[in-house]
C-alpha cells in the first residue's frame, strides 16, 4: 500500500515527539494541524491585503510561471531575495497590459522577505513553537532564507510541478527544509500540496545556477523519474504546519475551485552548511539572515 501524508495535531510548544520526528524521518514531510491560531492566520492576511493595496501593478509586468522557467531573467524576480515583489498568475494581464481581475485574485506570490522587512511577518515566522519545532528536526543554527505568500487564487491558480526545493536553495550539505502554513483550508479541490513519501531519500534531481550573465538555468544532476504513481495529497486545514525536507519531491494541481488557498512559506538553511554564491536567491550585506531570535 502507498504510504500517505504523515498527520498529527501540533505538539504542545512546538516540538517534534520522537513519534513524530520517526513519521517526517521516514517520509520526508509531517502535516501539524493546529500549529497557528485562526487569529495569526487572519493577521497576516490583513497585513497582506494592505501590502496588496499599495502595490502598483503598473510598475511590474512579472509573471510568475511555474511550468517553465521564464521568469528566471527577469531581474524582478532575481533581485527578490531582500525585497517585498509581487508576482502575477499565468494569463492575468490583457493584451493592453491591464490585470483582468482584483489585484489579490492576480496573484501569484509575494516575495521573498517579508519575514526579514515587515514586522508582522516577522512575527508570525519567528514564534517560540517554530523556533521549537525547528531545533527538534535537528537544525543547529537555522537561519530563515526566503518567504513566500503564496494565493493560489479560485480558477486561475496555477498547477506547480513536481520538484525539490533543495534544487533552487542549495547548500553544502544539504540543509533545506520547507514550513509551510495553510492560512486556509487546503484541500485536493483547491490544489493542495502533493508529495511522494519517502522520495526525499532519492537523489537530487536537478540544481539551479544563477551566472555572471544575470541567466539563471537547471543544472540536471539524476534523471531518475520522480515515481508519480506513489504522490499523495496534503490535504491541510487553515492553521495547520506543513514541514517538508528540501529533497521531498512534491508539487500541486491547478486550482479549479471557488475557493482560494492561501498559504505562507518559509525556506530556513543551516547556517554551518556553505551557501553558495551561484544560488539564484542573494540578499544584500545590508540585510543579513537572521534565526529565530527576536
Ligand atoms: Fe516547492
Amino acid at each position: 500500500m502507498n504510504k500517505s501524508v504523515p498527520t498529527f495535531v501540533c505538539p504542545d510548544g512546538g516540538a517534534l515527539s520522537a513519534e513524530m520526528l520517526a513519521a517526517y524521518e521516514d517520509a520526508g514531510v509531517i502535516i501539524l494541524t493546529d500549529f497557528v491560531s485562526a487569529d495569526a492566520c487572519a493577521a497576516l492576511r490583513r497585513r497582506t491585503l494592505e501590502l496588496i493595496d499599495d502595490f502598483d501593478p503598473s510598475t511590474v509586468d512579472t509573471v510568475f510561471s511555474t511550468q517553465t522557467d521564464e521568469h528566471q531573467a527577469d531581474e524582478y524576480f532575481i533581485g527578490s531575495g531582500d525585497k517585498i515583489r509581487f508576482f502575477l498568475e499565468d494569463g492575468a494581464v490583457d493584451g493592453e497590459g491591464q490585470l483582468k481581475a482584483a489585484k489579490e485574485d492576480c496573484l501569484n506570490k509575494i516575495g521573498h522577505a517579508m519575514h526579514d522587512l515587515d514586522p508582522v511577518f516577522d512575527a508570525f515566522s519567528r514564534t517560540p513553537e517554530l523556533a521549537n519545532a525547528v531545533r527538534s528536526i535537528g537544525f543547529r543554527d537555522p537561519a530563515i532564507i526566503q518567504s513566500m505568500y503564496i494565493f493560489k487564487s479560485p480558477r486561475i491558480g496555477g498547477e506547480v510541478v513536481c520538484h525539490q526545493d533543495s534544487a533552487y536553495i542549495y547548500t553544502e550539505p544539504e540543509s533545506c527544509v520547507g514550513f509551510w502554513f495553510a492560512l486556509e483550508d487546503a484541500t485536493i479541490d483547491n490544489g493542495c500540496m502533493h508529495f511522494i513519501p519517502g522520495g526525499h531519500e532519492s537523489p537530487l534531481r536537478k540544481r539551479n545556477h544563477r551566472y555572471a550573465d544575470g541567466s539563471v538555468l537547471d543544472e540536471v544532476l539524476d534523471e531518475t523519474p520522480y515515481p508519480m504513481h506513489l504522490r499523495q495529497p496534503a490535504e491541510a486545514p487553515a492553521g495547520s504546519l506543513v514541514i517538508f525536507d528540501g529533497r521531498a519531491p512534491h508539487m500541486s494541481g491547478p486550482n479549479r475551485s471557488e475557493k482560494s488557498r492561501h498559504a505562507y512559506t518559509l525556506h530556513v538553511i543551516d547556517r554551518s552548511c556553505h551557501y553558495p554564491d551561484d544560488n539564484w536567491l542573494q540578499r544584500g550585506d545590508d540585510l543579513p539572515l537572521r534565526g529565530f531570535d527576536s
